[in-house]
């Protein structure tokens, strides 16, 4: 019966429909046919058939490279090209000789924007989130699962893989970024581009350089001398341009040394393309471009969003002499080789797949279980036995956890779990993702009493604490672009929440859901303590399975947590007291060329001298400072014993055992650091090297790592390249920074 009602649905359908349509249902979907340029041989260099079509571009297709078409979806009302797919950014390709739009997407977490086209994007955990597992091959799949949904999407280009490292950690971006040592942030980033990039869609490193911190982002000059800057800022995009060989970089909005990021010769021509090598273009941060001639000698590529400084104005400037043609078609070629060596233009992404959100999750899932952080486990309150009743308090852990805002934010399915409303998220909103903490806890527990309360009220949130076994209390911190935290202390109270539930119960448990390092004042008063960070569309089943032990915790922190304040180089964000004032910034809105009024702080200086290369747990060690919990800390169900270091004469090669002394299967994360000579004046070590060694019980394992001679030289300013010193180098291996049982030395002659 049904059968013949599908026949006869059927009939009827091909009564009525044009054969066509039967036609364009039945044949796949076809690419336009290309015709055949001489750059189409792939057995030439991406380099090669760059020239070949620059040779063949008009000055005004060379011009129209190396400019974006406007804000288009970003700024509501703004005019959206017709091939625009909608992300943060749209290059107009030259079809006449085959070369395809760009079509960027910011997605630092997750693609962006979906919501505006009903498109589903994965929420990964943040990137710091995904560096606390200091897993080079997690990073991957973080980078991978980012580059199929672009692709799947009909983007060519991601702009996210922000690499700044934690010198201020009330930086409102940190949790976009990999944490404050370069060597392990600049490997994860750059593992991360490269898995993305794998999937044949450009990828990006920013923000290029010393964006870190948001509070005057636009104005602020970062300065510092050029020794310190090498060993620590631009060593992570270094290292990370350098594993990664990214399409593009972007340089940041804020002045260094004086000088915009997007014209600072010394950032851009001198250390980026001559001395790291960089072979893709330089296009700037958006509305970070602020001349043409003087921009366009430094190394900017490429202006975004729009045309101001590199439409019209670029190619008078080329006609009138003032800038080269050979530096435009350098622009071009630097465009074009990078289209090439990804793939775009061989194969370009068709929007017409439909993105996969189970595997996403999956992957979502696996990377937040790698990147949950047990900070303190009391009593072995942790993983939880089997209580008769779990109070489950704070941080809507009854409906969803925490994302992170900005150009991150990713839109979450369904809407914001907690303040559901039509439409994507909006801008600074605290937006929560529909993977409930209590759903999964409740699967675990199914004979427990769980019961949520909204810890808005620390009386009923006591009480509910004091009439339960054990409590869960989740706080968070919400963090996005364009604003810093005050201080480092958590939001709206919830020291005080924490503390009334303490008081209540013993055993308290507390998840972190938070941007980047907070205090915890409470620390004493609670038996657990999970830094989940901003853990990703599977975070709430990846933090049930960590507290109930189905996964043994492995993650070790990216950054220092700070007791207060007082302890970071500044007590204050600089400039976060200074008054707004009114300027005039050019802009296009609508079609038009304007200057429009934005409210913005005055020109300030940042002294990063202060510090110099001795971020993080640099600074708490030169400083003599006891850390509330120490850079690559962490702790598991399971313990190890490291013993037996073999350091090889010349430092390239270090050995050593670790063993699994508990009795549940883990994995530890080894780390390597090392101290210079004397001469070095460095009274910190740093770190040189790690891995992830996984161990069933009773198991031991030989690691053997390599050792990069750059990590343990230093910058010579003068000769302009990195020295090894003469002299004894101290060699120390453990499980953090503060705890490094195994002690070696080699000699440089
Ligand atoms: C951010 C960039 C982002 C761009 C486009 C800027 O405000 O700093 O990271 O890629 O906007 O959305």
């Amino acid at each position: 019966m049904k059968s013949d009602k599908v026949l006869l649905c059927a009939a009827v359908l091909a009564a009525f429909l044009p054969l066509s349509v039967f036609i364009a249902l039945a044949q796949p979907y076809q690419q336009p046919p290309k015709a055949h340029h001489a750059w189409d041989d792939r057995s030439l260099s991406p380099d090669e058939r760059a020239d070949m079509v620059i040779k063949e571009m008009t000055l005004d297709e060379k011009i129209q490279l190396v400019h974006g078409t406007g804000w288009g979806a970003l700024r509501p009302g703004d005019p959206i090209p017709p091939r625009s797919n909608l992300g943060a950014s749209y290059v107009l390709g030259i079809d006449r000789l085959g070369i395809p739009d760009i079509n960027m997407a910011d997605s630092a977490v997750g693609v962006r924007l979906a919501a505006m086209q009903s498109r589903y994007a994965t929420l990964l955990p943040s990137t710091l989130g995904a560096a606390s597992s200091w897993d080079p091959k997690g990073a991957q799949l973080y980078g991978s699962v980012i580059g199929r949904e672009l692709r799947a999407q009909g983007y060519n280009m991601s702009i996210g893989g922000g690499v700044d490292i934690t010198r201020e950690p009330r930086n409102g971006r940190n949790f976009e970024y990999a944490g404050e040592d370069p060597v392990l942030a600049g490997t994860m980033t750059g593992n991360l581009m490269k898995g993305l990039q794998a999937q044949q869609v450009m990828g990006d490193i920013k923000h290029y350089a010393f964006n870190d911190q948001e509070t005057g982002r636009d104005i602020l000059s970062a300065n510092i001398n050029h020794k310190a800057a090498r060993e620590s800022d631009l060593l992570a995009f270094e290292i990370a341009i350098g594993i990664a060989e990214p399409s593009g970089v972007m340089c940041a909005y804020n002045r260094v040394n004086g000088d915009y990021s997007c014209e600072n010769d010394w950032i851009l021509n001198q250390v980026l393309k001559k001395s790291f090598g960089f072979k893709g273009w330089v296009l700037s941060d958006w509305g970070g471009t602020h001349s043409t001639v003087k921009a366009a000698l430094a190394g900017l590529d490429q202006e975004m969003p729009e045309d101001i400084y590199f439409g019209d104005a670029l190619k008078q400037a080329v006609q009138k002499g003032e800038v080269p043609l050979s530096r435009v078609e350098d622009m071009d070629h630097r465009i074009l080789r990078s289209m090439f060596a990804a793939g775009v233009i061989d194969n370009p992404p068709m929007p017409r797949s439909v993105v996969d959100p189970f595997k996403g999750r999956d992957d979502a899932q696996q990377i937040a279980e790698e990147s949950i952080v047990l900070l303190k486990n009391g009593n072995n309150v942790l993983p939880l036995k089997t209580p008769g009743s779990i109070a489950i308090i704070g941080s809507h852990a009854d409906v969803g956890v925490l994302s992170g805002g900005g150009s991150a934010q990713v839109d979450p399915p369904g809407g914001n779990a907690a303040n559901p409303h039509p439409g994507g998220a909006g801008w600074g909103e605290t937006v929560y993702f529909p993977s409930s903490p209590l759903k999964y806890i409740k699967q675990h527990a199914p004979n427990a009493k769980v019961e949520f309360n909204a810890g808005t009220d620390n009386a009923s949130a006591a009480a509910l604490a004091k009439a339960s076994d054990v409590v869960i209390v989740f706080v968070n911190q919400p963090m996005y672009e364009s604003h810093d935290a005050r201080t480092l202390s958590l939001p709206d109270n919830q020291d005080a929440l924490v503390s009334a539930v303490a008081a209540a119960n013993p055993h308290t448990i507390v998840v972190l859901e938070t941007g980047g390092s907070v205090t915890m004042p409470w620390d004493g008063q609670v038996e657990g303590i999970l830094e989940a960070w901003f853990p990703g569309i599977g975070g709430g089943e990846a933090i049930a399975n960590l507290l109930f032990g189905d996964v043994n915790p492995s993650a070790k922190l990216p950054v220092t947590f700070a007791k207060s304040d007082d302890q970071l180089a500044f007590p204050q964000v600089p400039g976060i007291d200074l008054k707004p004032v009114e300027v005039q910034v050019p802009t296009v809105m609508r079609g038009q060329r304007i200057m429009h009024n934005e409210r913005r702080l005055p020109p300030f200086d940042v002294d990063y001298n202060v510090q110099g290369a001795r971020v993080g747990y640099k600074w708490f060690e030169s400083k003599n400072l006891q850390p509330l919990f120490p850079f690559g800390f962490g702790l598991s169900y399971t313990s190890y014993e490291y013993s037996g270091l073999k350091v090889d004469s010349q430092g390239h090669e270090v050995s050593f055992e670790v063993k699994n002394t508990g009795s549940r299967a883990g994995t530890e994360i080894a780390e390597v650091y090392a101290a210079l000579p004397a001469a070095a004046g460095e009274n910190y070590k740093r770190l040189v090297a790690f891995d992830r060694v996984a161990l069933a019980p009773g198991e031991s394992k030989t690691v053997t790592l390599q050792i990069d001679p750059k990590y343990v030289s230093v910058f010579d300013e003068q000769k302009d390249g990195w020295q090894l010193l003469p002299g004894e180098y101290k060699v120390l291996v453990g499980t953090s920074s503060a705890e490094t049982p195994l002690t070696g030395s080699f000699q440089i002659k």
